[in-house]
C-alpha cells in the first residue's frame, strides 16, 4: 500500500470550496460590514432576482433557511389544521417537520426505487379530499417526475410544491427545478451545491400574488406598513452578508455541478458490475444536479465500517425513513407502510463526494469498495 493510499478521503471538504472564492467572497463581505445594511437590502433583492433568473421562475423569495422556506410555503397555500400535505418519507425530517408545524398531517408516499424519488403510480392513492399540496423532494439532487406528479396533481386541483434543497441547477425535460411545479424551497445550507457561509433559504414561483404571501409570512404578516400586521407570519429574513456570497457562488454553480456530474461519471464506471452494489442513474429526461452519490448496498453497515477502517468517509441518507421518526408520530406512520423506502434506508450509502474531490480519491474509494464487496462473494461460495 503506498502512501497516497493510507490517505484520508473525507465525506465532504467545504474549504476546499471556499478556497476557490475565497477572495471575491471577503471583498463582498467587507462590502456589506462596511454598508450598515446587514439584513435585507440590495444584495438580497439581487440575489432573489438572479436565483429566479437562474431557476426560469418569474420571482422568489429569499427566506432564513431551508425549513422556513416550507414552512412559510405551506402557509402561503393556506394550509391549516385538518388539511394534509403529501409527501415522501426518504427525506431530510425537515420536509415532516414543516408540514406539521403548519398544522397539517404528512401523508407519505412510497418511492420509485430507481430513482428515490415519489413514485407518481402511487400518488392518486394518497389523495383525499382534505389534500392542500403535493410536495415531492428532488432527492439527491436528481428530480422527480415533474410530469406524471404534475399531471395526477392538476387533475385534483393541486398545487405541487418542490422541495429543492438537495436540487440547484437539476432539469427535468430541460426546465430547472425551481420552475417544475407551482413553487419551489430551496436550503442554502454549508453543505448544499449552492450553500452559504451559514443558514439560508429561498422560494421561488412564477406566480406573484403567492411569492406576495411568502413574503408577507416571512416578515411578521406585515401589510402595507410594517407595523401594519394583518397574518400571523413569523421572522424569517435572510442576512445581506449571506445574500452577498450566495450571488458570488451562484455564478459558479454550473462549473461545480459539471465538475460533480464528471465525479459521479467516474465513480459509476469504476463502480459498475460490483457485486451487491447499484449505481445511483440518471433517469431519462432527468439531469441531476448530483448532490450526493449514493448507491445501494447489501451489507451495508460492514462496507461503511470497513471503509470507515481506511480513513474513508461515508454518510446515511437517511438511516429512517421519517414516517418512522418520534417527532412525525402524530402521522400515524408504522413500519412496512413504505416497503421501497424502509429498504432503501437499511441500503444507502453516500461515499466521499465534493466538486472539488481528486479524481484520484474517487479511483481509491471506488477500488476499496470493488474489493471489499468483491472478497464478500468469494467468502460465500
Ligand atoms: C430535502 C431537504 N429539505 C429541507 C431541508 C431543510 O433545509 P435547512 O437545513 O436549510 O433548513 C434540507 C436540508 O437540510 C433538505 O435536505
Amino acid at each position: 500500500m503506498s502512501a497516497t493510499d493510507r490517505r484520508p478521503v473525507p465525506l465532504l471538504d467545504l474549504k476546499a470550496q471556499h478556497a476557490r472564492v475565497r477572495a471575491e467572497i471577503d471583498e463582498a463581505v467587507v462590502r456589506v460590514l462596511a454598508s450598515g445594511a446587514w439584513i435585507g437590502g440590495e444584495d438580497v433583492r439581487l440575489l432573489e432576482r438572479e436565483f429566479a433568473d437562474y431557476c426560469g421562475a418569474a420571482h422568489a423569495c429569499a427566506a432564513a433557511n431551508g425549513t422556513d422556506a416550507l414552512h412559510v410555503a405551506l402557509r402561503a397555500y393556506g394550509v391549516a389544521p385538518g388539511d394534509e400535505v403529501v409527501t415522501v418519507a426518504n427525506t431530510f425530517i425537515a420536509t415532516g417537520e414543516a408540514i406539521l408545524l403548519a398544522g397539517a398531517r404528512p401523508v407519505f408516499v412510497d418511492v420509485d426505487p430507481a430513482t428515490h424519488t415519489m413514485d407518481p403510480a402511487k400518488l392518486e392513492a394518497a389523495i383525499t379530499p382534505r389534500t392542500k399540496v403535493v410536495l415531492p423532494v428532488h432527492l439527491y439532487g436528481h428530480p422527480f417526475d415533474a410530469d406524471a406528479i404534475g399531471e395526477i396533481a392538476a387533475r385534483h386541483g393541486l398545487p405541487v410544491l418542490e422541495d429543492a434543497a438537495q436540487a440547484h441547477g437539476a432539469s427535468w425535460r430541460g426546465r430547472r427545478a425551481g420552475a417544475l411545479g407551482h413553487a419551489a424551497c430551496f436550503s442554502f445550507y454549508p453543505t448544499k451545491n449552492l450553500g452559504a457561509c451559514g443558514d439560508a433559504g429561498m422560494v421561488t414561483s412564477s406566480d406573484a400574488d403567492f411569492i406576495a404571501r411568502v413574503r408577507q409570512i416571512a416578515s411578521h404578516g406585515a401589510g402595507t406598513h410594517r407595523y401594519d400586521n394583518v397574518v400571523l407570519g413569523t421572522n424569517s429574513r435572510l442576512d445581506s452578508v449571506q445574500a452577498a456570497i450566495l450571488r458570488i457562488k451562484l455564478r459558479h454553480l454550473d462549473r461545480w455541478n459539471a465538475e460533480r456530474a464528471e465525479r459521479a461519471a467516474a465513480y459509476s464506471r469504476a463502480l459498475e458490475g460490483t457485486p451487491g452494489l447499484v449505481v445511483p442513474r440518471e433517469r431519462e429526461g432527468a439531469r441531476s444536479a448530483w448532490h450526493l452519490y449514493t448507491v445501494r448496498v447489501e451489507g451495508r453497515d460492514a462496507l461503511a465500517e470497513h471503509l470507515r477502517a481506511l480513513g474513508i468517509g461515508t454518510a446515511i441518507h437517511y438511516p429512517r425513513p421519517i414516517h418512522l421518526q418520534g417527532s412525525m408520530a402524530a402521522a400515524g406512520g408504522r413500519p412496512g407502510d413504505l416497503p421501497v423506502s424502509e429498504r432503501l434506508s437499511r441500503e444507502v450509502l453516500c461515499l466521499p463526494f465534493y466538486a472539488e474531490l481528486p479524481l484520484e480519491d474517487v479511483a481509491r474509494v471506488a477500488g476499496a469498495v470493488r474489493a471489499f464487496c468483491g472478497a464478500r462473494v468469494a467468502e460465500s461460495v
